[in-house]
């Protein structure tokens, strides 16, 4: 059983979205063990309630410094001792010590094509106001294991999802996490916990 622990800092859809999964049985051997958010007031905290799913608040801003939240962030997950951390629209940067400990076990939903529209200031609506100012036609999302850089891990899954005339941002982000989002990270999840993913050098192989 590959134990989950998920990450989240907003609405919690792609949540949401593991949650039904793993209740449908389309993700199989997977138990989503606890979620952490670092805001005390994200909806995410109280889908995973609702669904008898243990939840808990560690924020930086509770911590006189950044390096005694790393410890005590470092300490929480590994006392939930996870076989996979999922970032789930989780916007605080993972520890240097975190992503050593847990190497290729965690893994981040990033809403564009990657490498497009990705790396440092490219998060939630802000991907998608990028990718409308530079007028492309085709977007989508990213499932990828988290390195050392900004979104420059190796590549689980992408789906792409095409632009339509008049699209705002919020229509747009919208239609990308129904389309790919929603799917892909559910679908990499029950992946690795299958056994199917190999990952060489910072590639990805998925076994049949
Ligand atoms: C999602 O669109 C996710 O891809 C994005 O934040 C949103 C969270 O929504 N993540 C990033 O931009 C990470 N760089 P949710 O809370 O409803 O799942």
């Amino acid at each position: 059983m590959l134990n989950v622990v998920v990450l989240v800092s907003g609405g919690g859809t792609n949540l949401q979205a593991i949650i039904d999964s793993v209740e449908s049985g389309a993700i199989t051997n997977t138990k989503i063990t606890g979620v952490i958010s670092n805001n005390k007031n994200a909806y995410a905290l109280e889908r995973a309630k609702k669904h008898g799913i243990s939840a808990q608040c560690i924020s930086p801003k509770d911590f006189e410094t950044r390096d005694r939240f790393n410890e005590v962030f470092l300490e929480t997950i590994d006392s939930m001792q996870p076989d996979l951390i999922v970032l789930a629209g989780f916007l605080v940067v993972i520890p240097e010590a975190m992503i050593e400990k847990y190497r290729n076990r965690i893994i981040n939903i990033h809403p564009s094509l990657i490498p497009s529209f990705c790396g440092t200031g490219y998060y939630g609506l802000k991907v998608h106001e990028a990718a409308l100012a530079r007028g492309v036609k085709v977007v989508g999302a990213t499932v990828h294991f988290v390195d050392e850089g900004t979104d420059t891990g190796p590549i689980i899954l992408q789906k792409a999802v095409e632009v339509e005339q008049g699209d705002t941002p919020e229509v747009l982000q919208r239609r990308v996490m129904e389309q790919a989002e929603w799917k892909i990270l559910p679908k990499a999840i029950d992946l690795i916990a299958n056994g199917r993913i190999q990952v060489e050098e910072n590639l990805v192989k998925i076994l049949p």
